[in-house]
């Protein structure tokens, strides 16, 4: 076989056989094909396309492309995956709620980059917490605990690592296959049988449009037929910071006191709707009604939050952050934002919000740059809301008063106050499985 025939093919609009598409994924992961052709036939399928069963032999090439985990956890490995929010910290709540109604999560998460925060550097906020962790104690505490969350093992799917470093500086990225593949080859390959993920829609967001999140949800749903492991999407917006908080510790703070029962709202109504998909994906729960009121009881026993302790402490790190919140990095500078006008909060910038933490220190500009782990903000209204000038908008957490005038500029800018209401964000727009669309309205 050679790569010219297969790039001719797909040029032509051709739908690829599983041996050409296994040589691709090979000749990416191994080296043999150079970067201009693996460009080019990257092109083609992105604006010729490709069949369900095209997208599925990739993804399946592209997981097997490195190591492939088949881990023994005592269970159905459960996954959940997002494809990237703001003040989104779901999985520090659903993965232990999921543990302690019997689920197995084994969750293998990214750092964030860009605007949107990444699971594992919120969990390293906690003092002594590994999240780079062999792949025997990975599974073992999976096995022992019920969950356990680490950064993403660098021989996993090596072919998607090479296509997506292409794709980013190609123009290649909007297409539906090549995403779809690239998220469910690594789920896949990490031993995940059973995946719920979370597709994210709103400017910002991968998926801008409604209609573009569902074509994706649904290829993926798909794919996971043919390759008999189940998933499902939900499909969810985000105009404005799912928590309230925004940076890392932050962030864990508010997941444990949504797990002690003293946080309500979104975040924790977005968790338990991902977590009870998790349940009825792993038949731990017969009905939607049933999962969601598993996993509140998890909560009003503390048996969820007792699983958290579990999992820090398989992890080294220090559990006593789930009784004593204080005990995560503070920042030395905090000062609330006061509103120079009155009005109801009509619309938020995700993105620009996501943007003022990254550069108060709470993400990262660069691959290599350290984060903040104490650095970040709250938000004390949401949209909807009515503001009154003077009011406290935001409180900031900030290195220092500089970085403070900063953010508190940006958080500003991205604000629009209006003289009329404003309904509430959505939170979820529908559910995407085997049953088909199923419209959600939370
Ligand atoms: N996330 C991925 O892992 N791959 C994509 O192609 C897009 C988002
Ligand atoms: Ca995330």
């Amino acid at each position: 076989m050679d790569i010219l025939s297969v790039i001719e093919h797909k040029k032509k609009n051709m739908a690829l056989t599983e041996e050409e598409i296994r040589f691709f994924a090979q000749g990416a992961a191994d080296g043999t094909i150079p970067d201009y052709q693996l460009a080019a036939l990257l092109m083609a399928i992105r604006l010729n396309g490709m069949t369900m069963q095209e997208t599925a032999w990739l993804t399946d090439c592209m997981a097997r492309s490195g190591a492939m985990l088949q881990p023994d956890v005592g269970g159905i490995p459960l996954d959940k995956h997002s494809t990237g929010g703001v003040g989104d910290t779901t999985t520090l709540v659903l993965a232990p709620l999921v543990a302690a109604c019997g689920g197995k999560v084994l969750k293998m998460s990214g750092r964030g980059l860009g605007h949107t925060g990444g699971t594992v550097d919120k969990l390293e906020s906690i003092p002594g917490m590994q999240v780079e962790l062999d792949e025997e104690t990975f599974v073992d505490i999976v096995r022992r605990v019920g969950c356990c969350v680490v950064g993403q093992s660098k021989n996993l799917a090596p072919a998607d690592k090479r296509l997506y470093a292409l794709r980013d500086v190609t123009g290649t990225v909007d297409s539906v296959p090549l995403i779809a593949s690239s998220i469910l080859s690594k789920k896949f390959a990490s031993g995940a049988k059973a995946i719920v993920l979370d597709v994210k829609v709103g400017s910002g967001a991968l998926m801008p449009t409604l209609d573009d999140a569902i074509r994706l949800a649904k290829t993926m749903v798909e794919i996971g037929k043919i390759l008999h492991r189940p998933v499902s999407c939900v499909i969810s917006g985000m105009e404005e910071p799912l928590g309230s908080r925004v940076g890392n510790a932050l962030e864990v703070k508010e997941a444990v006191e949504i797990l002690q029962g003293k946080v309500q709202g979104p975040l924790k109504d977005v968790a338990l709707f991902l977590g009870s998909r998790m349940l009825l994906n792993a038949s731990l729960a017969k009905t939607a009604n049933e999962a969601t009121e598993k996993l509140a009881h998890a909560i009003e026993t503390g048996a969820g939050l007792e699983k958290l302790k579990e999992m820090i402490r398989a992890q080294g790190g220090m559990p006593d952050v789930c009784d004593n919140v204080v005990l995560l990095p503070t920042a030395p500078c905090i000062r609330p934002v006061l509103s120079p006008e009155s009005g109801w909060l009509s619309a938020t910038d995700g993105v620009a919000l996501g943007m003022a933490a990254q550069k108060m220190g709470a993400g990262r500009m660069t691959k290599d740059d350290v984060i903040d782990p104490a650095v970040g903000f709250i938000m004390k209204k949401r949209i909807g809301d009515w503001v009154e000038k003077g009011e406290e908008i935001a409180i900031l957490h900030a290195c220092g008063t500089a970085s403070a005038d900063e953010a508190e500029k940006n958080i500003l800018a991205a604000l629009s106050l209006s003289p009329v209401p404003a309904p509430p964000s959505r939170l979820i727009y529908a559910l995407v499985d085997e049953n088909g669309v199923q419209e959600i309205n939370l």
